[in-house]
């Protein structure tokens, strides 16, 4: 069953339509890579799914609840979007921690205010340990532990986009997305993040991973889009999309990047 459905996507910025009708669906567990050249509309199509952007048509369904429909503004009221925001983790091209908050704050901070809101609407939340216990074993997971009390300008880029990835996964994302997770890094620090996403993978967490990472997206992802000009171009299993592409554009997308040093 596909836990994520977006139907038909539009979005345009003034005269520019930027995104042209976009659907694709999502199997709970399985990871998607979307790939394509700058300015296709992979970072639009990402931040509409998390309610950063309002499409201008289309429908976004998690779980069989539409979560947005462009034609229908009972799904959009402003306090249900910050709930239905929670269904999306993001993880940004250029980490974007808080400066002045510790590795440890930067991964409970959201969850703690979550889980205040949580007690004053519901009368129940997880108490602080618990919090703090899903934050070590996320610390672990990313690697980076003994590193709860540093700042975020002690850590390598590589270190500090692995606390972005923990920080989002502390709200407990039914979906997480990528933006293009490595495109900030030092080519030496790209591998240990894209290590981490993959053991993600292995641990079939839901994913929409924008990459350019091509190599990448061929061996962990069970499916790949390619966007080009606002309009998904192709879409298969990744041996048909990078091995025997079908249309003539992704051919030339990929003969430029293999190109490309
Ligand atoms: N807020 C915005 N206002 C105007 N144009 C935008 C805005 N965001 C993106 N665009 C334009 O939309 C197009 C697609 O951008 P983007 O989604 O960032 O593509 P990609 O992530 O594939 O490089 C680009 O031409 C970009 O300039
Ligand atoms: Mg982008």
């Amino acid at each position: 069953m596909a836990i994520l459905e977006v139907n038909d996507i539009h979005k345009r910025f003034g005269a520019a339509e930027v995104l042209k009708g976009i659907s694709f669906s999502l199997e709970k567990g399985s990871s998607l890579a979307i790939i394509g050249s700058s300015g296709s509309g992979k970072t639009t199509l990402l931040r509409c799914l998390n309610f950063l952007e309002k499409p201008d048509r289309g429908r976004i369904t998690v779980q069989d609840e539409v979560l947005f429909d462009a034609g229908d503004p009972g799904t959009q009221a402003e306090p249900e979007i910050r709930k239905k925001r929670l269904n999306f983790g993001l993880v940004f091209q250029a980490f974007h921690l808080f400066p002045q908050y510790t590795v440890l704050k930067n991964i409970t901070l959201a969850r703690e205010l979550l889980e205040k809101e949580r007690q004053k609407t519901q009368g129940t939340s997880a108490p602080q340990k618990e919090i703090d216990a899903d934050a070590a074993a996320l610390l672990a997971q990313m690697g980076l532990v003994g590193k709860e009390k540093a700042y975020p300008h002690q850590l390598s880029g590589g270190q500090q986009q692995r606390v972005a990835i923990a920080r989002a996964l502390a709200l407990k994302p039914k979906i997480l997305c990528f933006d293009e997770p490595t495109s900030a890094l030092d080519p030496e620090l790209t591998g240990e993040v894209l290590q981490v996403v993959r053991s993600l993978a292995n641990k079939k967490t839901t994913m929409v991973i924008v990459t350019h990472e091509m190599a990448f997206a061929r061996d962990v992802a069970d499916h790949i889009l390619f966007m080009d000009e606002g309009l998904i171009v192709e879409e298969g299993p990744p041996e048909q999309v990078f091995g025997n592409p079908r249309e003539e554009r992704t051919r030339q997308f990929l003969a430029r990047y293999s190109s490309e040093p």
